[in-house]
């Protein structure tokens, strides 16, 4: 249930991403362009229908996405990073946000945002968040859009930790989880290593 997109060229904006001299604007272009070659393979498997449409010369029997408008949710506020470029790539789709904060006392998070498309059960549901540290967000994030009716749902992250991935696959053991890259470990700061550095900083140029 993890694939990692070993496309050269996810690979290689991922290198240029993680590079600590990359600018802001360098980091938010990177982001998008891998976001929407993640978001290519991601939606692979999208269900077509058949169609009939009138070219200028004829009518021919076409094929077209199924189903309702497919739905990414991102998680705030790093989701919004990698919300873009899926967006380039369907740009119809329907956007939800959770936003969650961590109780400095407990550690658990705590939803402090919630707005996602109606019908949502009907939907395929895209969950966006760059880095899958603990996983805690994002087991969060799901547990609440299965609530909410979502019953398709993939998790699309740039960069995993193997914590993170065993944390959220024992939580979701059904959902599948799609990365840029598998990192070493987690640090005692909870950030990945060699990672990216904190994402949200870097896309939205913040310390
Ligand atoms: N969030 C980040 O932005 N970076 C990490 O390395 C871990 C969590």
């Amino acid at each position: 249930m993890l694939t990692i997109i070993d496309h050269p060229l996810v690979q290689h904006k991922l290198t240029l991403l993680r590079r600590s001299k990359t600018t802001t604007g360098e980091f938010r272009r990177l982001a998008r362009e891998i976001s929407l070659l993640l978001g290519y393979e991601v939606l692979r498997d999208l269900p077509l229908e058949p169609i009939t449409i009138t070219t200028p010369l004829e009518d021919m029997q076409a094929v077209q996405v199924q189903g309702k408008k497919l739905c990414f949710i991102s998680i705030l506020r790093a989701g919004e990073g990698i919300l873009d470029g899926m967006l380039d790539l369907v740009p119809a789709a329907r956007v939800g946000h959770v936003g969650l904060y961590r109780d400095p006392a407990t550690h658990e998070p705590v939803e402090y945002y919630f707005k996602v498309p109606d019908a949502l059960e009907e939907r395929l549901t895209i969950v966006l968040d760059p880095m899958l540290a603990t996983g805690h967000s994002a087991i969060a994030a799901v547990t609440r859009l299965k609530q909410a009716g979502a019953k398709s749902i993939k998790f699309v992250c740039l960069i995993a930790s193997p914590e993170g991935v065993a944390a959220f696959q024992a939580a979701h053991p059904e959902i599948p989880i799609f990365a840029a890259g598998l990192d070493r470990q987690l640090d005692d700061h909870a950030y990945i290593r060699p990672g990216l550095g904190d994402a949200g900083d870097r896309f939205f140029g913040t310390k």
